[in-house]
């Protein structure tokens, strides 16, 4: 019968077999799925693992530190933090299209990733021959199957190694759905904040600012984010949304009053929405309550921010994300 437990000591055998005494690298993004792949690799084949962390500075509050702190504090994994949030930065300076944003924030990650690989590969040697993603069940029926190999060309300058370098693909998920993902999770005592974390978007804050991305707005889209989520948690919420993007109209002003003054600020949108599978959406109807204390406190607590407009759309028309 299907446990958790049985689950976990089968995949265990299983990368052994597979990665021998070879070492192997997992990139962690900071989402639910690599983060249990990672800690199953981990339990199986302990320092033989590296786990990379992209720093790209678009992530919310807190979950940074969450991979760097206590996943690995939980794992007891090697891992390679590479910060490039200056890079980041930089490649979208000047940017508000919401496509070309997110063409830019795939294209800088997968070179800082492969940058971090070749680092890796140049440290440990040739016997870093694996690459464990966190491909789930639906995932490979949606792309119609196949395990592979992916290659990383060495066309970043490290130096010294072969022009090309394949990996063999450790997908310890693969036979999974994402409720028995967070199942193992928590069995293999990775924290609550990622096991049970809702969807958040590759390109992370980046495609929850309208108008260009810059540090200050990041800072403050993530203040706000933070206090949404917190009071959403707070009120016990966080199993009836599917997810709650938080956004920030940068390209907005509009005109308010805070104790003697005019102000003339930025709105942020809520966007709480139920869903199955985010192909259809349902704006969430949350208590009033909630509501007020969100916006009050945005309001209070987050500078240049001097409304809070709430998102009464479903999917389709609109999409969940406002980019
Ligand atoms: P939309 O906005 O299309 O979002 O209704 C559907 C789901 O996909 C997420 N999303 C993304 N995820 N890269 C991702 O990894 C992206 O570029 C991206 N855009 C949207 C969104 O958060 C929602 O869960």
């Amino acid at each position: 019968s299907w446990t958790t437990g049985n689950v976990i000591e089968e995949q265990v055998a299983a990368i052994r077999a597979q990665v021998g005494d070879k070492r192997a690298i997992c990139g962690l993004s900071g989402g639910v799925d690599s983060a249990v792949a990672a800690a199953l690799v981990q339990k199986a084949i302990g320092s033989q693992l590296t786990c990379v962390y992209v720093d790209h500075g678009l992530m919310r509050k807190n979950e940074t530190e969450q991979v760097e702190k206590d996943f690995v504090a939980a794992t007891g994994a090697n891992l390679k933090v590479v910060d490039a949030q200056e890079r980041f930065l930089d490649a979208l300076a000047g940017v508000s299209d919401p496509e070309t944003k997110r063409k830019i924030i795939g294209r800088e990650f997968i070179r800082v990733f492969e940058q971090a690989q070749l680092e890796i590969l140049q440290e440990e040697g040739p016997e870093v021959a694996f690459l464990v993603q966190g491909t789930l069940y639906p995932d490979i029926v949606e792309s119609g199957g196949g395990t592979g190999t992916a290659n990383i060309k060495s066309h970043h300058n490290v130096g010294g190694l072969p022009d090309d370098i394949e990996f063999e693909l450790v997908e310890p998920l693969r036979q999974l759905f994402k409720d028995e993902v967070r199942m193992v999770g928590q069995e293999l005592g990775l924290p609550e904040e990622i096991v049970q974390r809702q969807p958040f978007p590759g390109p992370g804050l980046g495609i929850r600012i309208v108008g260009e991305v810059t540090k200050e707005r990041l800072d403050l889209l993530r203040e706000a984010d933070a206090i949404a989520r917190e009071e959403l948690t707070a009120a016990g919420l966080d199993r009836d949304i599917w997810q709650c993007p938080v956004v920030l109209l940068a390209d907005v002003r509009s005109v308010g009053v805070q104790g003697d003054g005019r102000t003339y600020g930025h709105p942020i949108v809520l966007r709480p929405v139920s869903s199955e599978d985010a192909m259809t959406a349902d704006w969430s109807r949350l208590p009033y309550d909630v509501l007020a204390k969100i916006s009050t406190r945005i309001t209070n607590e987050v500078r240049d921010v001097n409304r809070v407009v709430l998102d009464v759309t479903s999917k389709p028309p609109g999409t969940i994300e406002w980019e």
